[in-house]
């Protein structure tokens, strides 16, 4: 497979012969060392690298992100973030008289991380340096030195236009860049044991920590085509390849509790990368993605060659790790209804940023007047598979939307769900903390506000 972008401005060509290997473990082969390896799984951001192509400008981990993501994109480093002449950026200037660095061995990603923001005008700095882990300077300077970087203006050299591709570049080899969903349909049929890959963000930790070997891969970075958001009368349809990123910047406006769970999603590095196909199509029981959606009445859209067809979101988990989905098959897009404005959706984990759900609850309940007239509740980490409180939504129907009926229907969730201990949570932690869920949903409905974003001492 051959790729072309440019690495700090300057225009590379390769041909890849392993396809699965990651950007950070390339540059360091380069002798381009400033990017760090911390984890190795996306979690710490020492190997945040500055990535654009025509959709914008995206901090992302060069450790979990592999070399065909870079096609036709702008790959800057830290070795590039200064001026040709030695002019220290803004942020790395701030960083200096801010003291945001002490051993200095996560001060590049979190420069990186700083400089993509600074790109992009972003100020919330809290939620962009989340993935960036610092374990002895503090926070606090490093926050200072963002702020302080604000008001610059963006160096020129930061502003690389990315190579542009042409579909004659995209060919097949030991792995397969197809230009389109079209172009990905007739090749995954006559290569179903293959393994997609869209923003790796769950594949990449196959190579990196299970040593796993991909023999086939189809990289869906091109096909842009399944990349839109569609808004239509009746809701609006996403296509497989939107990241989560996008997703929640749309979801701001129609979908403001499904934007707020994702900002809960991983960290800015991951969202950027991960894409919403990738999370449904993974099946994990603790992704956050499908109970927000299910809850919403989602319809899932899966195509096999030229045919298609369409299931309701919670129909295609059909066991651990077990989904419906035939060899050759792979999903295109989720179709959402046009608002969902009873829509609140919770995640609980050890830690508020940078973590996975230990349980996640999504509740989607519709009232008429004072009485319950839908339900649509569906959990992440209470089953094998994210999963419809069947038992729980029949109770509440009918009734009046008062804490005697939660507390009445509360015992159902202990019929729908039979959680597992594991080291996020214990199976009764796990279904007290659904129960509580199910109350904090009366509350805020009653006005009360309970997202710790909101509530103080
Ligand atoms: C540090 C870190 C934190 C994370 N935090 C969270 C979190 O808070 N919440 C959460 O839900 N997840 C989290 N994840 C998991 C991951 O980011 C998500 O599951 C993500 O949405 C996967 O999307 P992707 O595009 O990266 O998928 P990939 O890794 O590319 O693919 C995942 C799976 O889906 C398949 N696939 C991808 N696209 C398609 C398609 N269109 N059709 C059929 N199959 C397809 C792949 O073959 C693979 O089996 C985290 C991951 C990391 C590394
Ligand atoms: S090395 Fe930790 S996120 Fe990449
Ligand atoms: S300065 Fe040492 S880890 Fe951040």
């Amino acid at each position: 497979m051959k790729i072309s972008f440019l690495l700090n401005g300057e225009t590379r060509e390769l041909e890849v012969t392993d396809p699965t290997q990651s950007v950070l473990d390339w540059l360091r082969a380069e002798g381009l060392t400033g990017t760090k390896e911390g984890c190795n799984e996306g979690d710490c951001g020492a190997c945040t690298v500055m990535v654009s192509d025509a959709t914008g400008t995206r901090a992302l981990n060069a450790c979990i992100l592999m070399l065909p993501h870079l096609d036709g994109c702008a790959l800057r480093t830290v070795e590039g973030v200064s001026g040709p002449d030695g002019t220290l950026h803004p942020v790395q200037k701030a960083m200096v008289e801010h003291h945001g660095s002490q051993c200095g061995f996560c001060t590049p990603g979190f420069v990186m991380s700083m400089a993509t923001a600074h790109c992009n005008h972003r100020t919330d700095h809290d939620d962009l340096l989340a993935g960036n882990l610092c374990r002895c300077t503090g926070y606090a300077p490093i926050i200072r030195a963002a702020v302080a970087a604000e008001a610059a203006p963006v160096p020129t050299w930061m502003t690389d236009a990315p190579p542009s591709k042409t579909p004659a570049e995209v060919q097949e080899g030991p792995g397969f860049l197809p230009d389109s969903a079209d172009a990905l349909a007739s090749w995954y049929l006559a290569h179903p044991q293959a393994t997609l890959i869209a923003g790796a963000t769950d594949v990449a930790l196959w190579v990196t920590k299970q040593l796993r070997e991909l023999p086939e891969v189809a990289f869906l970075r091109h096909c842009t085509d399944i990349a839109q958001i569609t808004e239509t009368e009746t809701g609006a349809e996403i296509g497989a390849m939107v990241s989560i990123a996008a997703l929640r910047q749309w979801a701001e406006g129609p979908h403001p509790a499904l934007a707020s769970l994702l900002r809960r999603f991983a960290s800015e590095q991951v969202r950027g990368a991960a894409t919403i196909g990738g999370n449904i199509a993974n099946g994990s029981p603790i992704g956050d993605g499908p109970p927000a959606l299910i809850a919403m009445g989602a319809t899932l859209r899966l195509r096999r060659g030229d045919a298609r067809r369409e299931m309701p979101l919670e129909d295609f988990f059909l066991d651990y790790r077990k989904q419906d989905r035939q060899p050759g098959e792979f999903v295109e897009a989720v179709i959402l209804p046009k608002s969902a404005p009873d829509l609140a959706c919770y995640k609980l984990s050890k830690r508020f940023d940078q973590d996975i759900s230990a349980v996640c609850g999504c509740f989607n309940i519709t009232r008429k007047g004072s009485i319950i007239e839908s339900a649509r509740v569906a959990f992440g980490g209470m089953a094998a598979t994210p999963k419809r409180a069947s038992a729980f939504e029949a109770a509440l129907i009918g009734q009046p939307f008062t804490e005697a009926t939660i507390a009445t229907a509360l015992p159902k969730l202990a019929e729908d769900f039979k959680p597992l201990s594991d080291m996020r949570a214990s199976a009764a932690y796990r279904l007290e903390a659904a129960q509580a869920m199910a109350l904090r949903y009366l509350r805020e409905a009653e006005g009360e506000l309970t997202s710790v974003l909101e509530v103080s001492a």
